[in-house]
């Protein structure tokens, strides 16, 4: 038994204060209530798991990954167990609290302290970090949640089992996107098992995951500046979110459901909104949760960043109503 024993299972909770006029049935996935504080133990874990089965990994060697913080705590957990040391390549808009705890749980954070200069975006400059420092360090092993099949494979047999075997079929599962292997997880399982559940991607403007250009993204964990791996964008429904809604979204789900969540809660609580808008009374829409608000006290709960990077607090808030 270990902490990684604790990864999946979580509570679906029914929220009726967030969205009362539209007349569905809403429900949370909590997926902050993983161990490590987000839906991303379940990829890092199996990622884990995996590389050691086949030998692509042993005890004592060095795993590399990059991430914007989520994945780096979930692979840093399963890697303290495992014995398997771990570079993780973040970036300065990973909060610094999610940094000392990677360091606490033994982890060596590397952090890309500029965007790529020819893009301006941090995840193409972390990307071509973790090729320096494999080439830096023989044998060492890219776990590459972008393309790494064991990431929507750990999300269809785990969060969105859970999800369909808590609710039945329910009318639409929101998810929001960013390497895409929750939501390629959930589209799996629903094709496998015939659902009719409608699987919707959320996504936030400035990402280039379905076909828009990329630009600046201030919110974490959400967006992307690359083209999902997991499936052609066409074949999945999405809805975009713009970040002041975003944030207005986050603050909403403190002020109405007491209840703190991470950056891209907001976002798909503002698009579970207008997507139960356009349902029949009575329709059942999930919505999976991915991480805690406590990393964004700085950022998305901090009504001086808030003013300076977006406008009000009730301006996000109108936004989000809109
Ligand atoms: C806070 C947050 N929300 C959503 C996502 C998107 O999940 P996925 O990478 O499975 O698309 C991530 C991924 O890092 C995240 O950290």
């Amino acid at each position: 038994m270990s902490i990684l024993d604790a990864v999946g299972g979580t509570p679906i909770v029914r929220l009726d204060a967030l969205w009362p006029d539209t007349g569905v049935e809403l429900y949370a996935k909590l997926e902050m209530l993983n161990p490590g504080g987000s839906t991303k133990d379940r990829p890092a874990l199996r990622m884990v798991r995996e590389a050691l089965a086949s030998g692509r990994i042993q005890p004592g060697g060095l795993l590399i990954e990059s991430s914007s913080g989520n994945m780096a705590l979930g692979l840093a957990q399963a890697c303290q167990v495992h014995g398997v040391r771990l570079i993780v390549v973040v970036d300065e808009k990973t909060p610094d609290d999610t940094r000392r705890l990677l360091t606490v749980l033994g982890a060596t954070v590397d952090c890309v302290t500029a965007p790529d200069p020819a893009t301006g975006q941090w995840l193409i400059a972390r990307l071509a970090r973790v090729q320096a420092l494999l080439a830096e360090h023989p044998g060492s092993v890219w776990t590459d949640q972008y393309h790494n099949l064991d990431n929507p494979r750990s999300h269809e047999d785990g969060t969105a089992r859970e999800v369909m075997e808590a609710l039945g079929e329910p009318d639409a599962v929101l998810v929001a996107v960013s390497t895409c292997g929750t939501v390629s997880g959930f589209r799996d399982y629903v094709r496998a098992k015939g659902l009719r559940t409608r699987v919707i991607a959320v996504d936030v403007e400035n990402s280039a995951l379905f076909g828009r250009a990329a630009g600046p993204r201030p919110i974490p964990g959400i967006g992307s500046s690359l083209q999902p791996a997991f499936f052609a964008p066409e074949e999945v429904e999405v809805r975009h979110v713009s970040t002041r809604a975003t944030v207005g979204g986050c603050w909403l789900l403190a002020r109405r459901e007491a209840f703190v969540a991470g950056g891209s809660a907001g976002a798909v609580v503002v698009a579970a909104r207008r997507v139960a808008n356009e349902l029949p009374k009575g329709s059942r829409v999930a919505m999976v949760l991915v991480d805690r608000g406590e990393r964004y006290l700085d950022t998305v709960y901090d009504p001086v960043w808030v003013e300076r990077e977006l406008g009000s607090v009730s301006q996000c808030i109108d936004e989000a109503m809109a």
